[in-house]
């Protein structure tokens, strides 16, 4: 499974990019939001055009999802135009995120807006990611439509499911992926938690030859994580939180407190005698 950073924090990309792990990064506009803020918090001056730049370098390898923030059709088809136009150029690694479906509204007249922008962005050859996808059936017109990936919400899913059960929870708090058991198991219209979202995706796709690949997105803990790539996720987005703990487990500290504390003089001078002797040892120099 490959891993994302979803995050918009420079910073970020660049600790996730030395790490040597980063097969891409999804921003969205809370996510850039954020970022802003926090310089601006800091008394810096933002320009965004030029922060951007510097984020698609530091990710120069690895894709970057940029988000379009219009309503209506030919808005998100020219933003996805401009989007890719403008940055692309920088490292040869845009992606343009489209809401499945971006209406405000449930009587809205635009339910299919982004999937005909999708098309038509498609259509030009500009990879796309088809976003906020809470159903499979959205993962399925998402990819019919042309979308190179697919992004369920998995986190924002189990929130809706606790919040429909007037649960209090951080957001960090794991959520079962086979459900929350009340009694009944409390579901969305046969979907039980957001890592069952990201299963039945996955399946439908495979199912029907679908090119797009599974993002699952809105992942809160490292459980989850695991649960994504066993339902067959393609690729993650994680918090940078979640990254820095992918690696922690106290029985690792432990071992390695004991290994460290068990190092005795001999052993130590087999590396010192290394070095000295390095020029003749590549890497020991
Ligand atoms: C990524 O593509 C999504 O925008 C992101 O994962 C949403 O995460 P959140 O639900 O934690 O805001």
């Amino acid at each position: 499974m490959k891993i994302f950073l979803d995050s918009a924090e420079l910073e970020e990309v660049e600790l996730a990019a030395s790490y040597g792990i980063l097969d891409g990064v999804t921003t969205n506009p809370s996510l850039i939001k954020k970022a802003v803020s926090s310089r601006q918090q800091r008394g810096e001056d933002v320009d965004l055009q030029a922060y951007l730049h510097k984020l698609l370098e530091t990710a120069a390898d690895v894709p970057v999802s940029l988000e379009v923030i219009g309503t209506r059709r030919e808005e998100i088809e020219k933003e996805g135009i401009f989007l890719f136009g403008q940055f692309n150029p920088i490292a040869d690694n845009v992606t343009i995120k489209v809401p499945v479906n971006p209406a405000l509204s449930e009587d809205g007249d635009n339910h299919y807006a982004g999937v005909e922008a999708i098309k038509a962005l498609a259509d030009r050859g500009i990879p796309v990611n088809c976003t906020l996808v809470f159903t499979p059936e959205q993962a399925l017109l998402g990819a019919k439509a042309g979308a190179s990936i697919v992004s369920p919400f998995a986190g924002r899913l189990d929130d809706y499911l606790r919040e429909q059960n007037k649960q209090i929870f951080d957001k960090k708090d794991y959520f079962p992926a086979d459900g929350l058991k009340q009694g009944d198991v409390l579901d969305d219209n046969g979907l039980v938690s957001g890592i069952d979202l990201v299963g039945q995706c996955v399946d439908i796709l495979a199912e029907f030859g679908l090119a797009a690949e599974v993002l699952a997105a809105s992942l809160r803990n490292t459980r989850q994580v695991r649960e994504a790539a066993l339902a067959g996720a393609q690729i993650a987005t994680l918090p940078f939180e979640v990254i820095s703990r992918l690696l922690v487990h106290p029985k690792t500290i432990e071992g390695m407190q004991g290994f460290t504390r068990d190092v005795v003089p001999e052993y130590a001078r087999l590396f010192e005698e290394k070095k000295e002797k390095g020029s003749r040892i590549q890497g020991f120099e």
